[in-house]
Parts: structure tokens; sequence; C-alpha cells
């Protein structure tokens, strides 16, 4: 009998991907046979890189995971679960103070598309201080973000908004 893959979605602006969404998208790949990572629009930030550079700074990130692609979308997470049929959006949990903003993302993609569920995976300790707008700054004013994502894209972001590479 064929097996029906379980698709899973990680969604997120990834402003840039620092090494907390990594560690939810490894975990999610060990839970899930596939796991999309989603750069969506957050329409309340106005983004630094552009979708397509956010897209190519995950994919060099993930390039040891087989079961995990990166996509870009404009429209709703929601439509675009439904579109792949995923039974799960994995997101981050960091704090209390995420907490309300996240049970609201997720009661109201519920709504949108019951078949996925919103799965929160707990941060592990040493990213719960951990931002991609803490990234940014960090970057911009020239200090060390080595500890804060993968090395492999530490010279495209001090390009981007550092005064060049570090
Ligand atoms: N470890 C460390 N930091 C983490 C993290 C983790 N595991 N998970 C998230 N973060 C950080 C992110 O870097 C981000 O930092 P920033 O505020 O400095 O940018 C912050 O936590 C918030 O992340 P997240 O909750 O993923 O929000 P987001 O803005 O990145 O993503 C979308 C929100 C894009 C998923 C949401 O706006 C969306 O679904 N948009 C599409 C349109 C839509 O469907 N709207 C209706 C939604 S109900």
């Amino acid at each position: 009998m064929n097996k029906v893959k379980k698709v899973a979605i990680c969604p997120g602006s990834f402003d840039p991907v620092t090494n907390g969404h990594l560690d939810i998208i490894h975990r999610a790949a060990e839970l899930f046979d596939e796991v999309i990572v989603l750069v969506l629009t957050n329409t309340s930030k106005t983004p630094v890189f552009t979708k397509e550079e956010r897209v190519q700074l995950i994919e060099r990130a993930t390039a040891d995971l087989p079961q995990v692609t990166v996509e870009s979308f404009d429209g709703l997470l929601a439509d675009y679960a439904k579109e792949k049929q995923a039974v799960a959006i994995v997101k981050g949990l960091r704090a209390m103070s995420d907490f309300e903003y996240e049970f609201q993302m997720a009661l109201t993609n519920r709504k949108l598309y019951p078949e996925a569920e919103t799965v929160f995976l707990t941060t592990k300790e040493e990213h719960m201080y951990l931002s991609s707008s803490l990234v940014r700054q960090v970057a911009g004013l020239g200090g060390d973000i080595s500890d804060f994502v993968p090395a492999c894209i530490v010279p495209d972001i001090f390009n981007k908004i550092g005064k060049g590479v570090k």
C-alpha cells in the first residue's frame, strides 16, 4: 500500500534565516516526510532582504537536508497549505511573549484551512533571545553574528547590511 507523504510547512519572513529557525527546520524534518520552508510576507514588516535572497540563504543553509525544499509565496499561508495538502504548519515558540500572536495566527489558519494542524516546537534555550531583527542590528553595527546564523551565510549578511564582508 502506498503511504501518503506527510508534508509540513515551516513559514516565516526569514529576514534573514537564523540558527533558531534552522533548529526548528531540522526538528520538523525528523517528524515529517517532507518539509517546505515557506518565505512569506508579514504585512507589518518591511524586509531588508528580497524574497529571492531569503530563499537562496535558506537553500544554502539547508542543503544537507534532502527532505527540505524552500519556496516563496505572495498570498495566504492557508491557501498554500491547501494547495500542497500539508498536514502541519510548524512554528517555534520562544517565550510567553510569542504566545498570544502565535495563538491568533494558529486559530486564523485553522479557520481558513482546518486540515493543517499548527504544531509548536519549543525553541532551544540558546535561541530564546534570537531574532532576525537582532541579527540585522548586530551585523549593521559590525558585530560578530557567527553564533546567530550558519557560517555559510555570514558573508551575504555583511555584504547586504554590514560594512562589507567580515
Ligand atoms: N528561534 C529564534 N527566533 C525565531 C524563531 C526561532 N525558532 N522563530 C521565529 N523567530 C523570530 C523570527 O526571526 C522573527 O524575528 P523578527 O521579528 O526580528 O523578524 C520573529 O521571531 C517572528 O517570527 P515569526 O513568528 O515567524 O513571524 P514572521 O514575521 O517571520 O512570519 C508569517 C509571520 C510570515 C508566517 C505570517 O505573517 C504569514 O503567515 N503571512 C502570510 C499571509 C497570511 O497568511 N496571513 C494570515 C496569517 S494568520
